[in-house]
């Protein structure tokens, strides 16, 4: 949980003009700057951001939000992501959660980490040594086309034949470390006394995985042979985890640069191949399904995704699941395609092959997005039918719901609309998708003479402009709104407390964004003000204080009126005069502060 003082402080630290003006282009009119709404079509500006409120607000389909709000409506990132991105570009640091790890367990999980990194890289310098040593190996890899300087690149090795080949590594073979960073593997016996321990890669190619340091986390090692497994591969670790990474990232890194995108591939053979015939912006998954995360560290890298899949059904179904994985990270700015190669091909048989340019071809044919989920969700399913159109619209509810509201899924609402003889608004609605991008909503009035209100929404609506104002109401205060009846108490106490957390600096900004996170409850009053020219604190102070008097006043009436209705006792006397007295007093206040200073 990051702390809501630091929200607030990030808030007032960063101008969500910068931010916005990032993505939108903006122009200056009156005290706002306005623009084309980037969360729906339009021809002409309704998108106004403002610079004292940090705030912006469309008029066309109602969306609005601070920065943090911002980013995570248009790029789809999270809200902690968010919080990170605008916290670096201001020189804040985001306090960790693990803050609350004591001193101690910190440190030693550092040593941890530390120890096996040490034991990962001592190991991968043993196997580079041992590759040079094994000509069988160097045969195999020879055999599949490599040269030794491609081998080098990824700094491959060899883990020779034997059980216990890292003792000559390591002066403690037991250290913890080795087992920690799963080189080697601990066997205890059925009694649960002797300890065996021995090495995990025997008579393998072995592939170093870097994490984006450079630093080895882990490794593959292939078999030359058609052993059992195939590939074997590092245990997870705290540092290696392999939903979050991807082999050959770190090698990769400049050329994805230089070429403009990533070719994401399923194997260790297929980076290194490619690499070497000419493509050397691929990485892969480490056998595993690609995940959002994967997703996203890319998208971090470059604008262009292009995903290669095996022929074969595994790889239609890992198609599938970066397809899922895609969806909620995609932006209008990114492009995500997908190339499905022949049956019995991988990259690195297609380019051995065919050659390098007819590979170029299939990358540069590769189909978008777009069309291969119109294209997941409607081959199985008759379209000619009412059911079968039915039946694709089913399976593509949850696919769309999990995109954020972008031009991009507008474009496939459109295509999935004409496929299944719907249109575009009905499809938004069905699929109940988070701010309908075909349906533009109704302006909320501009102008016009306002809707009386009464005194609850008038506090309700200070207390969000300017939440520091909460800080005058103490405990009596709040007591008082009972009043005003059960609801409208409630939301104006829960208001005035959360605005109250927010201290002295709390802003409109700050407030909204933290009511987000909480309750719709606030929304129209929040939209309201977002659309209004910003109140004067002077005027909105005083009015809230007059409410609060007033509020007093009839409370201290109603039990007044109580009283004398029914013959008074003693007590009840000096009760009565107490309350005129108060009333008296409450009288004067209002007029002391009606009269010009
Ligand atoms: P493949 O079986 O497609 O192998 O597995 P490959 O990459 O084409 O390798 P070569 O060309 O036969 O040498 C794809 C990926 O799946 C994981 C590995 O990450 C591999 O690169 N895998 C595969 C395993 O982890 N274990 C296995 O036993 C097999
Ligand atoms: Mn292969």
């Amino acid at each position: 949980m990051i702390p809501q003082s630091f929200i607030t402080d990030l808030l007032n630290r960063v101008d969500i003009v910068d931010i916005v003006g990032r993505y939108v282009q903006l122009k200056k009119g009156g005290a706002n700057y306005m623009g084309l709404c980037p969360f729906h079509n339009e021809k002409s500006p309704s998108f106004t951001v403002s610079p004292t409120k940090q705030f912006y607000h469309c008029f066309g389909c109602g969306a609005h939000g601070t920065s943090i709000g911002f980013l995570i409506e248009y790029s789809g990132m999270g809200f902690v992501d968010a919080v990170k991105d605008l916290a670096q570009g201001v020189g804040m640091v985001v306090p960790e959660a693990d803050d609350k790890i004591p001193p101690q367990q910190r440190a030693a999980q550092q040593a941890q980490s530390l120890a096996m990194t040490d034991a990962l890289t001592q190991a991968c310098t043993f196997y580079r040594a041992q590759l040079r040593e094994a000509p069988n190996a160097i045969a195999y890899l020879k055999n599949r086309g490599l040269t030794g300087e491609v081998a080098a690149r990824f700094g491959m090795g060899y883990a020779p034949s034997g059980w216990d080949n890292l003792r000559s590594v390591f002066p403690d073979y037991d250290a913890l470390a080795l087992v920690e960073s799963g080189l080697v593997i601990d066997k205890v016996d059925e009694d649960g006394g002797n300890k065996k321990r021995y090495d995990r890669f025997r008579e393998r190619i072995m592939f170093p995985i870097r994490n984006t340091k450079g630093q080895v986390i882990g490794f593959g090692g292939r078999v030359l042979d058609s052993g059992e497994p195939k590939y074997l591969n590092s245990p997870e670790t705290p540092l290696f985890q392999k939903g979050l990474e991807l082999y050959g990232l770190f090698e990769a890194r400049q050329s994805i640069r230089d070429t403009g995108y990533v070719l994401v591939t399923e194997g260790y053979m297929d980076v290194v191949a490619l690499a070497q015939l000419g493509f050397p912006q691929a990485v892969a998954t480490l056998g595993t399904a690609c995940t959002s995360t994967h997703v996203q560290k890319l998208l971090r890298q470059t604008d262009t995704v292009v995903f290669s899949f095996d022929g074969d059904k595994a790889g239609r179904r890992a198609a599938r699941r970066a397809l899922e994985a895609c969806l909620p990270q995609v932006t209008d700015d990114k492009t995500i395609k997908f190339l499905f190669l022949p049956q019995e091909h991988d990259p690195d048989s297609f380019v051995r092959e065919r050659g390098g340019d007819a590979f170029a071809q299939e990358i540069n044919e590769a189909m978008p997005l777009s069309q291969f989920l119109l294209r997941e969700v409607t081959t199985e399913h008759d379209l000619s039918t009412p059911e079968g159109r039915a039946h694709a619209q089913f399976e593509a509810k949850p696919l769309l719901q999990s995109m954020t509201p972008t031009a991009l899924r507008l474009q496939i609402v459109r295509g999935l609309a004409s496929l299944t003889e719907s249109t575009p608004a009905e499809l938004e609605a069905l699929f109940e998708l988070s701010k309908p991008v075909s349906v533009i909503r109704k302006a909320p009035p501009r102008q016009g003479r306002p809707q009386p209100v009464g005194l609850p929404l008038q506090m309700l609506r200070i207390l969000v402009s300017h939440p520091h104002l909460a800080l005058l109401l103490d405990e009596t205060i709040l007591q008082s709104f009972d009043f005003l009846g059960q609801d409208d108490a409630d939301s104006l106490r829960y208001l005035a407390s959360v605005a109250q957390a927010l201290g002295e600096h709390g802003n409109f900004a700050a407030l909204s964004q933290q009511l987000k996170e909480v309750t719709g409850e606030y929304d129209s009053i929040i939209s309201e003000i977002a659309s209004e020219p910003e109140s004067d604190l002077d005027a909105d102070r005083i009015c809230l204080m007059s409410a609060v008097r007033q509020i007093k006043v009839d409370t201290l009436k109603k039990e007044l009126n109580q009283l004398s209705s029914s013959g008074m006792t003693p007590d009840q006397i000096t009760r009565y005069r107490e309350i005129a007295a108060e009333l008296d007093a409450l009288d004067r206040e209002a007029v002391a502060e009606r009269a010009p200073r």
